[in-house]
């Protein structure tokens, strides 16, 4: 059996409102009213025939194997080259095999049909045994015409074979003759038309049951063994009248004037699709195309129609659209008004045909490199492998991005580059896996972006089409953004990270566990299952629940029993992660016990035991994690510290004590991490669990959920944290920062005059004063201020640019000294930085007359917008 065992289609997002039309050019052209009923599909400015073809065959190879297919064929009459392959261009985009036969099949509005009579012919009779049709077209009108009005712009794909056919083809009947409803003449970029009722009449009317009573002679069946009846005719009553005659009006398919236009070439195949898609096992279809002449094909539709692996399909891209009302848009993107591009748009955009031939793989297949070594994708592929720590040579093989998921790490809208529909938009996209390239976003606003939005890969148009006095459309693959609602943008993601969480079988660590593992993190469920003061002999129940929770939300984890406060405990908690995941990238020291007694009667025992889960405990975990941390170059730590350490509390000595000891313990950790991309932070939670259950309110412990908290810990443990060394309380929807301030240094005495115990009273009011106090970020930097006394500034330093050196406000304090007015003459340029995230906030930063000015605050008319995550900026 032989017949179509696929089938996909692409309409522009974009739709142009036919009332828009007619109310533009109503005055001049009255008559058009009659057709001006819905909308008609249109290209964005960067789309034509062959990135439609690309998008719908795309679309048609969903769930297929393309190293299979030995044939391509492409048609349209809206070819941008008359001499070079656009089949070639469309299987090279597709990246199918180079050893296939690819032809364009052209010049007539039937060239849909023909292509899949020859090719559904060639699989009869030839040595080939997957083929693939597409079908596209980008007309041009002129404005003010019905003909704006009908079409519209759009491509199909229909995949062809032997196996899995879903359409089964029974055969085919042609009629070639001269006859000319329109034509378009040598280079002439408009058809020139004949009288309509003519072609009506002596056309459609006529052609059309011509070829379709010759195929049911031949095949020998009447319209009873038809269920769907498809032809394109943009004159709606035409196109029943002809069904009428036929017997056929209740098979008619729609021609989709109000949803789309007629589509050229492609529609009787964009019809089928549409079909095809609401088709049952046994329907008979029976599809016409009208040109210099009509083919008429009739197919069987199989069982295997129902294996068929979902698509966006004609319904998916009909229903994904953005309809415009401004029909100067339509008349700029059509370059049907010349308007004025700068002196920068006259920039060479020449394409070496030298380079394109060599590197076609990638600039038009998108086909980068994965290493064989180590498995890291890079775009584009290169003879060493990007990976610092693998660095192969000549160990990648062919890796392909176009069909890899990617979300916006930066992106920005640039008023000052060359584009028709302004601004440019580009930035930096991650795909999933691994590999990033600076790309043009398309079919969206500005708006639209989002940092960590997930978008798909679309093949375009990359520079000004027609503006190249050389002719040639160069094409390069673009990102769309895949709108999502507000909620679900998950920036913060932790897909293969491994996280240990310890006590993490009930209370905080139970949510923390489940977040981690919503966002992708697989875990280490640790608990030892005693009671709240630790005693008792442990319980796996605990640990075991909250992993089969994690499993039930399609997450991945494993549960371990040990005991944090013992060295072989934690040894073996790391093993656990390292045996299962092979790896460690977060420790959250969560485990926790109380044992409360006012200070004469805490026995030893108490004290020990609390300080051996909470402060030996997070040594124990720590420090076999410590060393994996370092060999991988990657590393987040949390300690759990507690405002009874932080602030104190009454009977919590020892509680109190292993809280700020792990405050020291960050310290000291935080300075032997930072090579290693190792980052510590601690937090102070305050939340409704065991621990507190009996210390709150009923009311308030209701509200102190541990979802309040948990937020804060993923941000720490997570990649875009760039904070180390810092203490959080958090909790019941606030955070806020705690840190050791130090105060003014005192000079109270010199080598000649030894302080004495009189003038530190004398000059205690100072000393125990914290006005201008600092926070510095280790012992050397805070020995630095005691010695200079007083400080040179006055003034208080930003906390991360004390640590780090660099802050955002810093940065653009900085900006001005730094300013080259030399290379700034004749620049005269309104940045507008929008930077989100810790530290964030807007600047305008202004350059004109060879001078840089930074204030912070919006501009009215920024001539470029950037807008950065924080880090990202620094
Ligand atoms: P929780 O009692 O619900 O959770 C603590 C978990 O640690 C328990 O599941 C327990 O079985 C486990 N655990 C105890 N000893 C262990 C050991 N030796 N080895 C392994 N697991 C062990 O309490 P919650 O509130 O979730 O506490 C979590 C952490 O937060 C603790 O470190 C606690 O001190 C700290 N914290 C909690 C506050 C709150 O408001 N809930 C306030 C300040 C700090």
């Amino acid at each position: 059996m032989i017949g179509i065992t696929s089938y996909g289609a692409y309409i522009p997002r974009l739709r142009l409102s036919r009332s828009a039309i007619f109310q533009a050019v109503g005055w001049f052209a009255p008559a058009v009213m009659a057709v001006a009923q819905g909308e008609r599909s249109m290209c964005n400015w960067d789309e034509d025939s062959i990135t439609m073809a690309v998008a719908a065959s795309r679309d048609c190879l969903t769930g297929q194997k393309k190293e299979t297919i030995d044939a391509m064929f492409l048609a349209s009459t809206t070819l941008p080259f008359a001499d070079r392959s656009n089949a070639g261009i469309v299987s090279t985009a597709l990246n199918l095999r180079e050893n296939i036969f690819a032809a364009d099949v052209t010049s007539t509005q039937k060239a849909g049909t023909s292509a899949l009579v020859s090719a559904l012919d060639s699989l009869k009779g030839g040595d080939k045994s997957q083929i693939l049709v597409a079908a596209s077209d980008k007309r041009e009108t002129k404005a003010a015409y019905f003909y704006e009005m009908w079409f519209g712009d759009g491509a199909a794909a229909l995949l062809l074979g032997k196996d899995n056919v879903i359409a089964e083809y029974l055969g085919s009947y042609s009629i070639s003759c001269d006859f000319v409803p329109h034509y378009r003449g040598e280079l002439k970029r408009f058809d020139y038309t004949w009288e309509e009722r003519w072609i009506r009449d002596e056309g459609y009317s006529k052609i059309i049951p011509q070829a379709v009573s010759g195929l049911m002679q031949k095949l020998n069946f009447t319209m009873n063994d038809v269920d769907k009846f498809i032809f394109p005719c943009f004159f709606k009553a035409e196109h029943k009248k002809i069904a009428q005659t036929l017997g056929a009006d209740k098979k008619l398919i729609d021609n989709l004037h109000e949803a789309c236009g007629e589509t050229g070439t492609a529609h009787p195949l964009m019809m089928l699709v549409s079909a095809l898609e609401t088709a049952k096992p046994g329907d008979r279809i029976l599809v016409a195309g009208f040109g210099q002449g009509c083919d008429a094909l009739y197919f069987k539709v199989t069982e295997e129609i129902q294996k068929l692996s979902p698509r966006k399909g004609f319904k998916g891209h009909l229903s994904d659209k953005k309809t415009i009302h401004n029909y100067e848009k339509w008349l700029v993107f059509r370059e049907l008004i010349s308007k004025e591009m700068g002196i920068r748009a006259e920039a060479p955009t020449q394409t070496a045909l030298t380079t394109l031939y060599r590197k076609r793989k990638m600039l038009l297949g998108l086909v980068g490199g994965k290493c064989r070594e180590c498995q890291t994708p890079q775009f584009p592929k290169m003879d060493i492998c990007v990976n610092p720590k693998c660095g192969a040579v000549n160990s990648q093989d062919d890796y392909e991005f176009s069909n890899i998921k990617a979300k916006i790490k930066t992106f920005t809208g640039d008023m000052l580059a060359v584009s028709l529909d302004p601004p440019q938009k580009y930035g930096m996209i991650q795909f999933e896996g691994g590999g990033r390239f600076m790309a043009d976003f398309t079919d969206c606003e500005l708006d639209d972006l989002k940092v960590g939005l997930p978008v798909e890969m679309a093949f375009r148009i990359r520079t000004l089409p027609s503006s190249s006095e050389r002719g040639f459309t160069n094409y390069f693959w673009k990102a769309i953004p895949i709108p999502q609602p507000e909620q679900a943008v998950e920036i913060i993601r932790f897909d293969g990270r491994v996280a240990i969480i310890t006590g993490a079988g009930g209370g905080l660590g139970r949510q923390y566990a489940l977040d981690l593992a919503k966002r992708g993190a697989k875990v280490v469920v640790n608990d030892y299952g005693g009671s709240r003061d630790g005693s008792g002999t442990g319980s796996a129940s605990p640990a075991e629940k909250v992993v089969q929770e994690i499993k039930n939300l399609g997450g991945e984890a494993v549960a371990n029993y040990d005991n944090v406060a013992t060295v072989e405990g934690g040894e073996h908690i790391v093993k656990t992660a390292m045996d299962t995941f092979g790896r460690v990238d977060i420790v959250i020291n969560n485990a926790g016990i109380l044992r409360d007694k006012s200070f004469t009667k805490m026995e030893p025992e108490n004290w020990y035991s609390v300080i051996d889960v909470h402060l030996n405990g997070a040594y124990h975990v720590t420090r076999p994690a410590f060393k994996v941390m370092k060999e991988n170059g990657y590393g987040r730590i949390l300690f759990t510290t507690s405002a009874a350490g932080l602030y104190g509390n009454f009977g919590q000595t020892n509680y109190s004590s292993a809280k700020m000891a792990l405050v020291g313990f960050m310290n000291a950790l935080k300075i032997e991490g930072m090579k290693s991309n190792i980052k510590v932070n601690t937090i102070a939670p305050l939340a409704g669990t065991r621990l507190t259950e009996d210390i709150m309110p009923p009311d308030v412990f209701a509200k102190m959920k541990p979802e309040y908290v948990s937020p804060m810990v993923l941000y720490l443990c997570s990649d875009e944290c760039k904070e180390t060394g810092a203490v959080f309380n958090v909790g019941m929807g606030y955070a806020n920062r705690v840190c050791v301030m130090t105060g003014q240094a005192v000079n109270v005495g010199n080598q000649e005059q030894l302080p004495t115990p009189e003038t530190i009273q004398e000059h205690w009011e100072k000393i125990n004063s914290l006005k201008g106090a600092k926070e510095y970020f280790d012992l050397n930097t805070a020995m630095i201020g005691l010695f200079t006394s007083p400080p040179a500034e006055e003034k208080q330093v930003e906390h991360s640019s004390a640590k780090e050196g660099l802050s955002v406000e810093g940065i653009f304090e900085m900006m001005p000294k730094s300013f080259n007015p030399e290379a700034a003459a004749g620049v005269a340029v309104v940045f507008q930085y929008e930077i989100a995230g810790d530290g964030g906030g807007s600047w305008i930063v202004t350059i004109h007359d060879k001078t840089c000015k930074v204030e912070k605050g919006k501009s009215d008319n920024p001539t470029c917008t950037l807008k950065i995550a924080a880090p990202d900026y620094i």
